[in-house]
């Protein structure tokens, strides 16, 4: 198979990351007989040092073109201080509605290996194997009006969080097709005691679950959901909600596995002619730029993303599990980052990308 990949490393650790996500793709390539022609292009604040801004022209049109795009991470502290629209994350947010890509999937899972990494007893985490489907291009993240206005007193900063019932339905269809081919259980997360938008989405959500009679459905509040997560995680099979909840709801998730390091994410959309998903994959973790350029960033969550994108995008599931089991082969041999807490030397950025292309073989 023959495939365009666009490559966005992004800023802080995104950059050496991504450099072993591509290591194991290249690798993949080379041993099932893939050809994989890569591009690589500016987001976030690299790109707004050296085109002025953070999702240039040149960007967005190579990511309209590739097949698929595989991103590391966006944000820089010397754009703390200046508006949403100035800065880094704003690239990220503008190269998600540009692909259309609106259902984000983040897989929390335990990893044996990683169960003393767990702030949670061994008991409540051995075994959690959940995805998180989070709404991508809507709700508050992009509702209008925003912004910041008037002075003294009364200054006001707005936000809005909206969704249109076409937009909520897209996202539950999409989480009962995942349900189906798992444990078959959804569960919608909301805030409907306060937002009409959750009324909204509640309604929206147990109308097509209608069509999903085989898959069970239940609701819970964003403050319980918060809450269950570490009290018994091993309830939930398919959680979908939206944009910012499943923002802050995926990152308190990711510690389960041991480390925000380990989680991989596809966003996923509108489906091509050939039947391949239009995806953007990208670790759930930030630029961490306190550990920028030091060579001990976790690049699980970065590869676990090119086995997500084999996966949707080209349909090999063949080469997508090798690479998970690869994965699992070096957290199960000690050979692991900083972040999670091994028994010896903790292993560099490259030997950990080096590791998993030795395991793939
Ligand atoms: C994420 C990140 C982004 C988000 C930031 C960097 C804009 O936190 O992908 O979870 O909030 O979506
Ligand atoms: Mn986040």
């Amino acid at each position: 198979m023959e495939f365009n990949v666009l490559i966005l490393p992004g800023d802080g650790i995104g950059v050496e990351v991504t450099r072993e996500a591509v290591r194991v793709l290249d690798h993949i390539c080379a041993k099932y007989g893939h050809k994989a022609h890569l591009k690589e292009a500016l987001l976030g604040g690299i790109a707004i040092h050296k085109t002025g801004g953070p999702f240039p022209a040149e960007t967005e049109a190579l990511a309209r073109d590739a097949d698929a795009t595989l991103m590391g991470a966006v944000g820089l502290p010397e754009f703390d201080n200046l508006p949403p629209s100035q800065r880094p994350e704003k690239g990220l947010l503008g190269i998600r509605a540009c692909l259309g890509v609106f259902a984000n999937l983040r897989p929390v899972r335990s990893y044996a290996a990683l169960l003393d990494s767990s702030p949670l007893k061994n008991h409540l985490v051995d075994g959690v194997d959940m995805i998180i489907v989070r709404e991508l291009t809507g709700g508050i993240y992009y509702g209008q009006p925003r912004g910041i206005s008037g002075e003294g007193d009364t200054e006001r900063g707005v936000n809005t969080m909206t969704y249109t019932r076409a937009e909520i339905a897209r996202v539950s269809r999409m989480s009962f097709e995942l349900a189906r081919n798992r444990r078959k259980k959804v569960t919608s997360v909301d805030k409907s005691n306060v937002l009409e938008c959750s009324q909204l989405w509640r309604k929206v959500i147990l109308e097509v679950a209608k069509e999903y009679p085989d898959v069970e459905l239940d609701h819970l509040l964003v403050d319980n959901c918060a809450m269950q997560l570490v009290l018994n995680p091993k309830r939930f099979d398919v959680v979908v909600t939206e944009n910012m909840f499943g923002d802050i709801l995926s990152d308190e998730g990711a510690v389960l596995a041991g480390s925000i390091g380990m989680l991989p994410s596809a966003s996923i959309g509108a489906r091509r002619p050939s039947g391949a998903w239009v995806g953007l994959y990208e670790p759930v973790h930030g630029s961490a730029p306190d550990i920028a350029g030091q060579n001990k960033a976790n690049p699980f969550g970065a590869i676990g993303s090119v086995a997500a994108m084999l996966d949707y995008s080209f349909g090999l599931k063949e080469e997508a599990a090798a690479v998970n089991a690869a994965m699992e082969a070096v957290l199960n041999s000690g050979r692991v980052t900083a972040d999670l807490k091994p028994k010896g030397t903790p292993a560099t950025t490259a030997q950990v990308g080096q590791a998993v292309c030795e395991a793939i073989g």
